[in-house]
Parts: C-alpha cells; structure tokens; sequence
C-alpha cells in the first residue's frame, strides 16, 4: 500500500470532507468507479458491469458506510437495477461506530422520471429513506406514481439543479455523499465543479469498444479547461489498483 502519510487514505479523505464541509457550504462529493484498463465502465452493449473483483467490492462497501446520502442517474438504475446498500456486517458495524443510521439516504437523478417502480431502489425491504430527484419538466403522471414510492423533489426545468440538489441534501444533515455514476451524472457534477474525490479502480481487464462508456460521460472538456487531479492515495491488490484522487479546484 503506497500512502501519503500515516493514515489511512478513508480518514485522510474523512478530514478532507469536513475541510471542504466547512468552506463550501455544500456537503463533500466522492465518486466512486471501477473501469477497465481502458476506461471502461461497462462494454458497448451496456451489459451489466463484471470485471473488478471481491477486493472493489469491499471497497466500495467502506465507501459507503462512510456516506450519508448515495446518489445515482437513471441510466445506472434502468441497466443495472443495483441494490444500494452496505452489504457486508463488518462494514455495517464501522457504519454504525461513526454515528450513522443503518440505511443509506438514497438519490437518483432524472429529468423524464421514467423510473421502473419494481426497481430495487424502491424495494421496501432498502428502508424508506430515498430521494427522486427530478425537473419541473417531468411529465405529472410519472411523477405522481413515484410519489407513491419516494420523496420527489423537483429542482430545475430540463435538468436537475445539482446544486440545489446537494443544498436540500446538506440541510437534512448529509455531509458525505457518494455518486456511484455512470458516466452521463458523473460528467453533470463535475462540469458544476461539485465532486471532490474520485475513487477509481482499475481492473485488469479491456473492454475497447467506441460506444462503450467512460466514467465521465457527455460533452467533455476542451484541454484548457480540463479538470486536474491530485492522486492521494494509491494501493495495489492483486492485479487492481485503487486510486483516490483529490479533484483541484480551477483557477
Ligand atoms: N463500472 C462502474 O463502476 C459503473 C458504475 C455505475 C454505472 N455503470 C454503468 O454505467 C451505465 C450507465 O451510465 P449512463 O451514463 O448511461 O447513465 P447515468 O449517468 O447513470 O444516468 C444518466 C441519466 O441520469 C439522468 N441525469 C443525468 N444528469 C442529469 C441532470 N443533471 N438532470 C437530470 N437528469 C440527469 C438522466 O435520466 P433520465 O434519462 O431518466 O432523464 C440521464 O439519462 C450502465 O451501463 C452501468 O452499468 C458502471
């Protein structure tokens, strides 16, 4: 394990959460991705993601015992009908010894609020603690079915206000908040300069493909305005790499 310093690269990335809590105003925003050696995040035929090992896995279990609120588009939803939880006891237990209640506050984020009710982000049995974040836009029969199943917020007319999205978050007591993608919000929050962190894995694996997907997603950068990243920690398992980059603030 290469790190910076004594500690471990999570209360390092803790510290810094409360640092920039403090002086943003804005609760602390950490991605967390696994892609291919080439920047995959899924193959072109957007298949459900199986490269990163048991080790992600676990890492992305600490990652979000550590989060008060997690968030994800609905892209990621509608593909991978994930289940967005700590799984693990041990991690479960960590959640509990840092003062943080068992559920997780859950978010996803979508424009048309075309969402399937049977996806598991609504299933009961996750806790009633989720968020549909979506616009004023949204057609008001969607958005009455799932208020049957979610708080709905509607912030913003085509797209959904990431910022206001991460003020209401803060005023309910978030101060971490995990975005676990895809590549489409991901790129969203970071062209509004909200992420902070990004923990990447980096699996021994190719995927190629000019359609499959990176991390970050829809209209990119031009080189002068690309977004520069300090690596602050760096630990290898196995044949995969675990970064976590400090995402610099421009200017
Ligand atoms: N390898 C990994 O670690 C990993 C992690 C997560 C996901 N993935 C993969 O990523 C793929 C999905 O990525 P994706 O880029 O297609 O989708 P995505 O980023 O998960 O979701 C995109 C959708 O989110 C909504 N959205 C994004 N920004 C918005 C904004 N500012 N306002 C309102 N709505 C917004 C829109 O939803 P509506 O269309 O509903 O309006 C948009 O179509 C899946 O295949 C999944 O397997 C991989």
């Amino acid at each position: 394990m290469l790190a910076c310093n004594g500690r471990s690269g999570h209360e390092e990335s803790a510290d810094l959460g409360c640092r920039l809590g403090m002086e943003m105003d804005r609760p602390f925003v950490y991605i967390n991705m696994a892609t291919t050696v080439d920047g995959k995040i899924t193959s072109s035929a957007r298949e459900y993601p199986r490269f990163a090992s048991a080790a992600d896995r676990r890492s992305m279990d600490r990652l979000r015992a550590e989060a008060d609120a997690l968030i994800v588009g609905a892209g990621t939803l509608r593909a991978d009908n994930p289940k967005l939880c700590v799984r693990d006891d041990e991690m479960q237990e960590y959640r509990r010894s840092l003062g943080k209640p068992d559920d997780l506050l859950k978010v996803v984020v979508t424009a048309g609020a075309a969402l399937p009710p049977d996806s598991r982000f609504f299933d009961d049995a996750d806790g009633p603690r989720r968020i549909v974040a979506t616009t004023e836009t949204a057609p008001a029969e969607r958005v009455d079915a799932l208020e049957n199943l979610a708080e709905v917020w509607r912030l913003g007319r085509e797209t959904v206000d990431l910022t206001s999205l991460l003020q209401q978050l803060g005023a309910r007591g978030v101060e971490r908040v995990l975005l676990e993608g895809g590549g489409a919000l991901n790129q969203a929050f970071l062209r509004a300069d909200l992420v902070d962190e990004l923990n990447l894995t980096i699996s021994p694996a190719l995927l190629g493909g000019r359609d499959a997907p990176t991390a970050f997603e829809g209209e990119g950068f031009a080189m002068k305005q690309q977004k520069r990243l300090r690596l602050a920690d760096l630990r290898r398992e196995g044949d995969e790499l675990f970064c976590r980059y400090e995402v610099l603030r421009d200017g």
